[in-house]
């Protein structure tokens, strides 16, 4: 029966239930959120599917009660199955999936549950083949196991990850959902790239040089090459061919088909020596020339790569568009085993033409503060879980975030501070002078001791930023800017691009770059001679955000399935 048909048996109509859209069943979302925890909706009949998260029988064996878990909110539905609908010995365990229908019923007075759902039929139902080899029994399970092999694909099902999930879901929607307020177009930028957007050669090689080696390898032992006397047979073969050809031709008599007939068997006999001495010079392993690979013969027949960034294609669609964005996977090849860092992680990037830097932080402000309230207008209920099982303060500093301003510095006031704090007893393990990187402590210092609240670091030092931010007027500082936030440090990278020709040249040559990479950055060069203007853009690390907003400490952690060195499983 359909939820329409399930509802009107009922005596309702089922537009009072979310449906969930082409699946036969409703949410436990849309029971479970009823404004009385669904016990407005007793006497309904409706359709469910699920994962059993725990069950036991009760009554000696007479029904059993089972907690549902469907994915669309933290709760479970308790759902009551009698005996003679199914094997309850089967059902019970964690990790049965059930599709039932039934009617919701108001349990007795004190039990936990507003709601409950009494089978009437079950439509589907597969337990777990051997329980005990489930990867996740009812204990307790720590973050590193449920990222080992035998696990990962069933983090979804746990509480912490699910919820993760749905907060990581909303900050998508969110994301599209400012920007589009804002005017912004969606782009997509390329994965596949020949350009370094950092410039710090940190990039994964995109080539099938590998595997068409390997293939070859293959198909020579197969298929041997041919010696270097069936090659010389064959060049016999072919002056024979010759020499009956001009023997015919001379030949008054000869007629002119006989003619053409020996010309096709020396054409056969060229072209079968042709192959022959092609599949000779077949060497395995990857081709060279000149002592180098030899690149041209790759897919691309050129170097590419894995963008870091999509930064740089953005800027020329911002060039032509004004206000855009891109939202998608980067990947950075470095050999970082912090709790911030993956190899693959997601990157939201705008760039903003006719913007400077001070516009860049307005709109990097503006964004993480609408980040906040969106997830505590639409997913209080995983916060909560998250502030009761994982992070207590996850919900007090979203609250803090979205309503107060963030504390602008420059880099410079930023060392100064740290300074201080060196001086006033604060100790770091990396020393703090103008001109440093700032590391993580200094990051963290800032935002979570010294403000308490997200910071703007702006005007970096050029010599540790990239060749592609705006010169200042000072000549030593680049109009750069990090916001760092509490529980994270760096969450977002931006800058004003430089837009005079001269002088990201200038920057370039400066920077020790070959004439050969130089050349690879014509295009973005090109765009500061046609028609140049001023442009402003950041990177958020998506991944951050919601290491940020859940309070989970590792961010192999809110991605499902995480990239770093040494691991790429599933
Ligand atoms: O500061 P980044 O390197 O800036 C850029 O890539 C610019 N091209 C962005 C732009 O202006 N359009 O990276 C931006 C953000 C960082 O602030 C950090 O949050 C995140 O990306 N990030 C990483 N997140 C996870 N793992 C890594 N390895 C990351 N590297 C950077
Ligand atoms: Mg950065």
């Amino acid at each position: 029966m359909a939820d329409d048909q399930l509802a009107q048996a009922a005596g309702t109509s089922s537009s009072q239930l979310c449906k969930a859209e082409f699946s036969d069943r409703v949410l436990v979302r849309s029971i479970l959120s009823q404004p009385e925890g669904g016990a407005e909706l007793d006497g309904h009949r409706v359709r469910i599917g699920g994962w059993v998260k725990n069950g036991r029988k009760a009554n000696k064996g007479a029904f059993a009660f089972l907690h549902v878990n469907d994915g669309s909110c933290p709760e479970n539905l308790q759902v009551i199955v009698d005996a003679d609908k199914a094997d309850l010995g089967r059902l019970v365990h964690a990790g049965t999936c059930v599709h039932v229908d039934g009617f919701l019923k108001i349990p007795p007075a004190g039990t936990q549950q507003k709601v409950e759902l009494w089978v009437q039929n079950v439509l589907h139902l597969r337990q777990v083949d051997d329980p005990a080899t489930y990867p996740l029994p009812k204990k307790y399970l720590t973050p590193e196991y449920l990222r080992e092999v035998d696990a990962i694909h069933l983090r979804p099902r746990t509480d912490t990850f699910s919820s993760v999930l749905r907060i990581r879901d909303a900050l998508t929607y969110a994301t599209h959902t400012f920007f589009h307020k804002h005017h912004f177009l969606c782009v997509h930028t390329p994965i596949i790239t020949s350009s370094d957007c950092e410039g710090a050669g940190e990039m994964f090689q995109v080539t099938t040089l590998f595997s068409q080696a390997e293939k070859l390898v293959k198909e020579l032992i197969k298929n041997p090459p041919p010696s270097e006397s069936d090659v010389e047979a064959a060049k016999l073969i072919v002056k024979e061919k010759v020499e009956v050809v001009s023997k015919l031709k001379s030949d008054d008599k000869t007629s002119k088909e006989e003619i053409d007939s020996s010309v096709t068997i020396l054409k056969k006999a060229k072209e079968g020596l042709l192959k022959l001495e092609k599949r000779s010079k077949l060497k395995p392993g990857i081709p060279q020339k000149d002592g180098k690979i030899d690149y041209s013969l790759d897919f691309f027949a050129r170097k590419a790569y894995l963008t870091v960034s999509g930064q740089l294609q953005i800027e020329s669609v911002a060039c032509a568009l004004s206000s855009v964005y891109t939202f998608g996977p980067t990947f950075r090849a470095e050999h970082s085993h912090t709790s911030r860092h993956l190899a693959e992680f997601w990157m939201v990037e705008p760039e903003i033409a006719f913007a400077d830097l001070e516009d860049d932080m307005n709109c990097a402000e503006a964004y993480v503060q609408f980040l906040c309230r969106w997830l505590l207008d639409n997913c209080i209920d995983d916060l909560k879980s998250m502030a009761d099982k994982f992070d207590k303060s996850c919900i007090d500093r979203l609250t803090m975030i979205s309503s107060s301003p963030f504390e602008r510095i420059t880099y410079t006031k930023a060392v100064e501070l740290l300074e201080e704090a060196v001086k006033m007893g604060k100790v770091f393990e990396n020393q703090v002078e103008w001109g440093i990187d700032l590391a993580s402590e200094h990051e963290r210092y800032l935002t979570e001791v010294k403000f308490q609240k997200p910071v703007i670091v702006y005007n970096y030092p050029k010599g540790i930023k990239a060749f592609y931010m705006r010169l200042n007027d000072d000549s030593d500082t680049v109009a750069a800017m990090d916001v760092l936030v509490p529980k994270v440090g760096e969450l977002i990278g931006g800058s004003q691009r430089e837009e005079r020709y001269d002088k990201i040249l200038k920057r370039i040559r400066e920077m020790g770059m070959s004439t050969e990479q130089i050349e690879q950055y014509k295009w973005y060069l090109d765009l500061r001679k046609f028609g140049t203007v001023k442009h402003s853009g950041f990177g958020l690390g998506f991944e951050r955000m919601v290491m940020f907003a859940t309070g989970i400490d590792n961010i192999r952690d809110v991605i499902p399935f995480p990239r770093y060195p040494g691991r790429a499983d599933v």
